[in-house]
């Protein structure tokens, strides 16, 4: 079914898009459909956002039977379906994501949500949404950080499931093609194919695991490391000229959890270094801003935690990951 004809399954649409994409997303649902754009970014992804689509939704006469569209990245889908699932007891939503974050990840899996006084993600509730319709041609006009940034996700992704040529693929098309070439059109129908392959994996994790119980843990990894250089980055006296993005601290956890695999005997000899080499290849960093030691407070509070051991998604090679409850103070060992 086209995306159009899947539209036309429901009586009233709405659209709730990124304020970046305004243009896309009125020329994909129709000049009549009622729009609200908002500022995506994570000061305005509060519950005051939340609010606005709400009363706006309440001004527009939305009823039970509406759809709410979000089309933006995964701030703007996590709050348009925080909004959709809140708004009379919950109507139905679905999404478009527009940054390649959000295709391969924050799109699916039906988390939604907003943050609460500087915390990200406090409020939220998963339920899933009607459809994900992915429109790869919009990535051509993302920044080149953000970029980036889903692109950790994605060589995550792979990394968690058992298509190492996926992995292999995308590595060898970011390296040689570079950005913004990767997401021109020479390139689009290879990017999209890998696009479409890692949102199938996360599609078919979150449907054997809805709340993560178990597989969809391993979606968590090199999140460890990175939620710990996020808050390291937010606590500095001096903050960082260019602190790193969520997707750019998922390489350096990705690389770290190589390392301590490795040093467990658990992954293959090697592994980290090739990851450390490939991911650099696809212009991402790997080494940590800061000591470990620096680190450990976040670490022993990931949200994780249990019993004083985090739970670590550790790599065997490209294809497998295990999950391990491990001490942190093991991180300490040279
Ligand atoms: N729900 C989930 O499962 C899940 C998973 C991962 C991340 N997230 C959340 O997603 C958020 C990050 O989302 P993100 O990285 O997708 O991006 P984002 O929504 O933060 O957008 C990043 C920037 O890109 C701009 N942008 C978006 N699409 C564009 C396009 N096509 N062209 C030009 N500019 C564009 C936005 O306006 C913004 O300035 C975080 O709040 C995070 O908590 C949610």
């Amino acid at each position: 079914m086209s995306f159009k004809q899947e539209l036309r399954r429901y009586k009233r649409v709405f659209v709730v898009c990124d304020r970046n994409v305004e243009g896309f997303a009125g020329q994909l649902a129709g000049g009549e459909t009622p729009m609200f754009a908002i500022t995506a970014d994570e000061t305005h992804k509060s519950m005051d956002t939340v609010l606005d689509i709400c009363r706006w939704l309440l001004e527009q006469g939305a009823d039970r039977d509406a759809l709410l569209l979000a089309v933006g990245g995964g701030v703007t889908t996590d709050l348009a379906g925080f909004a959709a699932c809140i708004y009379k007891r919950g109507i139905r939503y679905a999404n478009i994501p527009t940054t390649l974050l959000s295709q391969v990840d924050a799109g699916i899996g039906g988390k939604t949500g907003a943050n609460l006084d500087g915390y990200k993600n406090i409020l939220g509730v998963i339920r899933q949404p009607e459809f994900t319709a992915i429109f790869p041609e919009v990535l051509q006009t993302l920044p080149e950080k953000e970029f980036r940034s889903g692109l950790a996700e994605m060589l995550k992704t792979f990394i968690i499931s058992n298509l190492s040529h996926a992995y292999e693929r995308t590595v060898k098309l970011v390296s040689s093609a570079g950005w913004p070439e990767v997401a021109k059109d020479a390139n689009l129908q290879e990017l999209s194919e890998l696009v479409q392959l890692a949102a199938g994996i996360k599609q078919g994790i979150v449907e054997k695991d809805e709340f993560e119980k178990g597989p969809r843990r391993k979606l968590n990894l090199g999140h460890t490391w990175a939620h710990a250089i996020e808050w390291w980055q937010s606590v500095q006296k001096k903050p960082c000229s260019a602190p790193f993005s969520h997707g750019e601290a998922v390489a350096i956890g990705i690389v770290q959890a190589a390392k301590l695999s490795e040093s467990l005997g658990i992954a293959e000899k090697g592994l980290a270094d090739r990851l450390k080499s490939d991911i650099e290849a696809c212009g991402l960093p790997t080494d940590l801003p800061c000591p470990v030691k620096d680190l450990l407070p976040a670490i022993q509070k990931d949200k994780k935690a249990e019993g004083g051991l985090v739970r670590f998604v550790l790599p065997v090679k490209v294809g497998r990951v295990v999950v391990r409850p491990i001490g942190p103070q093991l991180l300490l060992q040279p």
